[in-house]
């Protein structure tokens, strides 16, 4: 059965708009925990929009279940991970102008950094999540560099217009999904999911993390924090792959 990280980014965007010090991260986290999250996802970018090094740190010391601190392999961030020690590390590309991630790592690009990065992360103890589309290059590089996950990037099945473009992004994530355990990776998936669209990438068996930040925020906006996160796990949960 998957379980969900909350991506908690966007209560730091609403901090940021007025430079104030609230809605508080750290509160939210509480709320997504209570309501049954399995991690609490944050993505300290280099340009500090969102999320800042004091929050990591806060979190850090407050989250109970999983920290996942989402990241680009730039050094000065690599070494925060180092000293702030989270439990997994979700590696992405960072793009200055972007509203938000945009494709995933390209994982033979940068496979010496990335074989860098991940000796790094592991000698802390570290587990390693590579951020990345479902092609089989980008799988296998992710396998040689001793990453432990990949994360499906599903942005582009989140962005299908038709019906049948939607169906051909689940098979090409099913295709990922199948070769990234061939290759020994655990299969997390994120990016764009919503409400609406989570149904057909819940059913995808062996996938075992989704990492879904907007709209559950969004949700919560009107809702609450614990009600939005409540109602993702029970979709994830309704529609996932039950054991019998
Ligand atoms: N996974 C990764 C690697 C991301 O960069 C993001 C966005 O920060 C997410 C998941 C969550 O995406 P969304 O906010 O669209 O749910």
């Amino acid at each position: 059965m998957a379980v969900l990280n909350v991506n908690i980014d966007h209560v730091a965007t609403i901090r940021q708009a007025r430079r104030a010090d609230e809605p508080d991260p750290a509160w939210a986290a509480v709320e997504c925990e209570l309501a049954g999250a399995n991690g609490i996802t944050v993505h300290l970018r280099q340009d500090r929009r969102h999320i800042n090094d004091r929050d990591v740190r806060v979190l850090r010391e407050t989250v109970a279940c999983k920290l996942n601190l989402e990241m680009s392999m730039a050094d000065p961030i690599v070494k925060i991970a180092e000293q702030v020690v989270p439990d997994q590390v979700t590696l992405v590309p960072e793009n200055r102008a972007e509203l938000t991630t945009e494709g995933g790592l390209d994982c033979v690009r940068y496979k010496r950094r990335l074989l860098k990065v991940v000796k790094r992360m592991h000698k802390k103890g570290i587990a390693v999540s590579a951020f990345i589309t479902a092609d089989r290059d980008q799988i296998a590089a992710s396998a040689e560099t001793g990453c432990d996950a990949v994360e499906l990037h599903t942005g582009m099945y989140a962005n299908a217009r038709t019906e049948n473009t939607a169906k051909k992004q689940v098979l090409h994530l099913m295709a990922g999904r199948d070769f990234a355990l061939e290759n020994g990776l655990i299969v997390h998936a994120g990016h764009g999911l919503t409400y609406r669209n989570i149904a057909p990438v819940a059913r995808i068996e062996g996938v075992c993390e989704f990492n879904i930040g907007h709209s559950i925020v969004s949700r919560a906006i009107l809702v609450g924090m614990r009600r939005a996160t409540r109602e993702m796990i029970e979709l994830i949960d309704k529609y996932g792959p039950h054991e019998v």
